[in-house]
């Protein structure tokens, strides 16, 4: 069985079974717009799915994991487990002539940089650039070879884009299922981890978010939405149903803090 390639921060691995319960029965299509890791997206294995996220690097891992598996897989038993050799691969994003290099060698990158920087964690600085800085694992696993073929037999079935959240909505038919996992409003300013993208996600893009919702549920689809415990959260989403469900965090590097913390679950349904 597939599961998720990728560890990512905000990732939905422990909060799947909650998130399954309170699925509609039946849905047409599956959309899930800030894919991340795709952890519900593992565990459905929908029939027929688009899987979209702002990442460009991220999507070009999907795509080259469905289309090019081959190449990726050779590219990654190239990488070796060093913090010198780290630091060398993930400056190459600071070339200018990056975007130029072959997709499945910037996939494989991604892989070996997910694998084998601090936490799994995903963080760029203002101009876009990685800056995570080595995890110092002893073993880690940098080739899965197995489940990466079992990913991508699931891949096929997906229509994989590069986007926005809002470019789905033209799509959307009644009946559709949109999972929207968005980085989270943060409960402090000191623990804010919105920097997955250059650009962020600020209290304005979780206004839009909220429009979208109201704009998808006028179409006929249901959404499921998760995000943090906060007032914000709460009062945005007031007309719809809220419920509440424990998750335990490890973005918190500090291990002392990573306790089980409330977060949100919301539905149009
Ligand atoms: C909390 S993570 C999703 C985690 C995912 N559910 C999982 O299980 O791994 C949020 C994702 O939203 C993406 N993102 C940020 N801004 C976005 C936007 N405006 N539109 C679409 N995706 C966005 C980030 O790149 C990140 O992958």
């Amino acid at each position: 069985m597939a599961k998720p390639f990728l560890k990512w921060a905000g990732g939905k691995r422990q909060l799947v079974n909650e998130l399954r319960t309170r699925m509609p029965e039946r849905f047409k299509r599956y959309y899930e717009p800030f894919v991340g890791a795709g952890a519900l997206f593992f565990s459905l294995r929908p029939k027929s799915a688009v899987l979209s996220d702002i990442n460009e690097e991220l999507i070009n891992v999907y795509l080259c994991v469905r289309d090019d598996l081959e190449a990726v897989i050779d590219e990654l038993s190239r990488h070796e487990n060093s913090e010198e050799y780290y630091y060398e691969i993930r400056s190459w994003d600071r070339d200018p002539a990056f975007p130029q290099r072959p997709a499945a060698q910037r996939a494989a990158r991604f892989i070996f940089l997910n694998r084998t920087c601090f936490n799994g964690l995903y963080r760029v600085n203002s101009k876009g650039h990685f800056n995570v800085p080595f995890g110092r694992y002893v073993r880690p696993r940098i080739i899965d070879e197995e489940n990466l073929l079992a990913c991508r037999e699931l891949l096929r079935h997906a229509d994989i884009r590069r986007g926005s959240f809002e470019a789905i909505e033209e799509e959307l038919q009644h009946g559709d299922f949109v999972y929207l996992d968005p980085p989270y409003v943060p409960l402090s300013t000191t623990a804010s981890f919105t920097s997955y993208y250059k650009d962020g996600f600020s209290t304005g893009s979780q206004l839009r978010l909220r429009e979208f919702c109201e704009r998808i549920s006028e179409r006929g689809a249901k959404f499921l939405l998760s995000n943090s415990d906060t007032d914000l959260v709460r009062e945005e989403y007031s007309d719809f149903n809220i419920d509440s469900v424990l998750a335990a965090r490890a973005v918190n590097s500090n291990a002392s803090k990573r306790g089980k913390i409330s977060e949100l679950v919301v539905r149009n349904f």
